[in-house]
């Protein structure tokens, strides 16, 4: 019988992934397809932006966010913890201080992600309903690039924790301790409401929601490194 499901499942799976899902979906990719060898992925990264907007057109099979818009009527599904942490240097002053009062954030040169960036907007609101500006240094369009330029100094940043999946022992970055942070979400994967899905996107949906959250912590590569 696991032959024969084998066999069912052939064909490409098609999914839109926003930029910090990248440190995560591609590791849980491997056991599924150890499990179903006649399966190619076909996986885009890009912001939450573009994903809305493969959603909206039904260019992919599943699509991977942290927000919908109020009006969509796409079924969405929690299967994993995606908090956003501020990231500063090392170095930083701030870096010993405990419970930072949210508002000493906007004296900071701040760096940011794209317009279009499900992060971007998540930061913001969170200032906005503080009524607290943020001093903008830097936009930038990548995750990677952002820390670097926190690194170098340039700023501090809201990234999802996620993104410090690959740090490891040379970490030049640490998390603050800020009044509100981490600003806690999730990742969802959302199909559209009246679709029907493929056995395939049907089973890597079943996947992620019933062993993602596993999956991901077994393979995570702070885990790996402390063993
Ligand atoms: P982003 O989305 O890559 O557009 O910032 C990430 C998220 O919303 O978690």
């Amino acid at each position: 019988a696991i032959a024969d499901l084998k066999g069912l499942k052939q064909g490409t799976l098609r999914l839109a992934v926003v930029t910090t899902a990248k440190y995560v979906i591609p590791r849980i990719l491997g056991p599924f397809c150890q499990r179903y060898p006649g399966i190619d992925i076909s996986l885009t990264v890009t912001n939450h932006q573009h994903v809305l907007d493969s959603l909206s057109s039904n260019r992919d099979d599943l699509y991977i966010l942290s927000q919908l818009p109020d009006e969509s009527d796409a079924k969405v599904y929690p299967f994993l913890e995606n908090p956003l942490v501020v990231l500063a240097p090392c170095n930083h002053p701030l870096a010993k201080e405990k419970d930072i009062p949210l508002i000493r954030m906007a004296e900071e040169p701040f760096i940011m992600r794209e317009p279009g960036s499900g992060t971007r907007k998540a930061v913001q609101k969170l200032f906005d309903q503080h009524g607290l500006p943020l001093k903008v240094k830097l936009d930038l369009g990548s995750n990677e690039a952002i820390k670097q330029a926190i690194a170098g100094g340039m700023g501090l940043s809201v990234l999802s924790k996620h993104t410090l999946a690959l740090e490891g022992l040379n970490n030049q970055l640490i998390i603050l301790d800020v009044e509100g942070f981490p600003i806690e979400r999730y990742w969802y994967v959302v199909h559209p409401s009246g679709k029907q899905l493929s056995a395939i996107a049907r089973a890597f949906f079943d996947y992620l929601l019933n062993e993602g959250k596993r999956v991901a912590e077994e393979t995570s590569y702070q885990r790996l490194l402390e063993h």
